[in-house]
Parts: C-alpha cells; sequence; structure tokens
C-alpha cells in the first residue's frame, strides 16, 4: 500500500521566533541563522531533525538543503535519528576519562539498558552519546542533558540522583526563547 508522508510544519511560534532570528542579519546572510533555527526545529519535532525537517529549515531560510545537511551532521548537538525523551550527552575527552567517563558510561548503560551511541532505553527515556569536552572540566565527569550540565558524576549515587530527576521530569525545562511563546507548542516534546 502506498504511504503519504506529511510534510512537517514549524508551529506559528516557532515561524515568528525563526523570522526574528533571520531579521538579525542581512537578506542575503539569512544562512547565518542555520543553527539557531536547527535547535528550534529539534525542539518543535521531538528532539531529532529527519531529513524532512532540515529540507524544511533550508526553505524557511531559503538556502539549500545540502547547505542544512553539511551543518547537521558536522556537530554533535544535532540528533539525526530519532531519540529517547532525554538525551544524555557524556563527555570523553581526558579529564572527564581520567576522572571515571568510561565507568560512568558503563553504569548508565546498565541502569538504563540504552546502548551509547545506540539504541534507546526500552522504557523509550534516554539516550546515550559520547560527546567532546564540555568545557566543564574542573567539575568532571560531566553529562550535558539539553541545556543542563550534571557534574561530578563519578559516584553511583550522583548518577542515580540524576536519572531519578530526569524520570521525573513531566514537561522538559523551557528554553530561553521558548519565553517569547514557544513554551505550549513544546511542552510535551
Ligand atoms: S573534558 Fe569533560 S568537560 Fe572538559
Amino acid at each position: 500500500m502506498e504511504t503519504t508522508s506529511v510534510k512537517p510544519q514549524f508551529s506559528e511560534a516557532a515561524k515568528a521566533e525563526i523570522e526574528r532570528i533571520c531579521k538579525q542579519y542581512p537578506p542575503e546572510r539569512r544562512k547565518s541563522a542555520l543553527l539557531p533555527v536547527l535547535h528550534i526545529a529539534q525542539a518543535e519535532f521531538g528532539g531529532w531533525v529527519s531529513p524532512e525537517v532540515q529540507d524544511l529549515v533550508a526553505e524557511v531560510i531559503g538556502i539549500k538543503p545540502i547547505e542544512v545537511y553539511e551543518v547537521s551532521s558536522f556537530y554533535t548537538m544535532f540528533n539525526l535519528k530519532p531519540v529517547g525523551k532525554h538525551v544524555l550527552e557524556i563527555c570523553r575527552t581526558g579529564p572527564c576519562m581520567l576522572r571515571g567517563s568510561d565507568e560512568l558510561t558503563a553504569h548508565l548503560e546498565r541502569i538504563t539498558g540504552a546502548k551509547v551511541n545506540g539504541a534507546t532505553s526500552p522504557d523509550g527515556l534516554f539516550t546515550l552519546k559520547e560527546v567532546e569536552c564540555l568545557a566543564a572540566c574542573g567539575f568532571a565527569p560531566i553529562v550535558q542533558v539539553r541545556e543542563k550540565y550534571y557534574e561530578q558524576l563519578d559516584t553511583p549515587a550522583a548518577v542515580d540522583a540524576m536519572l531519578t530527576e530526569l524520570r521525573n521530569q513531566v514537561h522538559r525545562p523551557a528554553l530561553p526563547w521558548e519565553e517569547t511563546g514557544l513554551s505550549n507548542a513544546l511542552a510535551n516534546n
């Protein structure tokens, strides 16, 4: 049976925010808005940017799709596949590794059932990603979840406290730009 896919659309609030950002640049430099627009797209569409969503980003900015793909596939903060409710970005660079990021990763895999850089946890809550230095080496080992840093995760108790906090989170915290009216549209992502 033939399936028809529905083209994704930004909410009105997201469109307004995107236009506000694009207007900060000369018309011929709208591409400069690409990173913040990709962040909005990722937040609007369930935490990841599908090829269709990236095409939409290209359309609203007025650039070629390939220009979006180049950027989204370069930065680790953009997810190109479906993810769990919480994406845990685990720093694996030197200082965090010396302070136990390998053990932290193994512990997280064991507790959640997710695989680092692989399958999301069976309950759909957690995706584990390895990333490079998060610029908080003095508080290693570090995990970033959206805009929040969880620091000094070198004990099982600290890791368990983080997971409990995330499990109890009904809605994710608002992002700064959501305070301009996007919170309703994004509340359930
Ligand atoms: S090495 Fe992990 S935050 Fe810098």
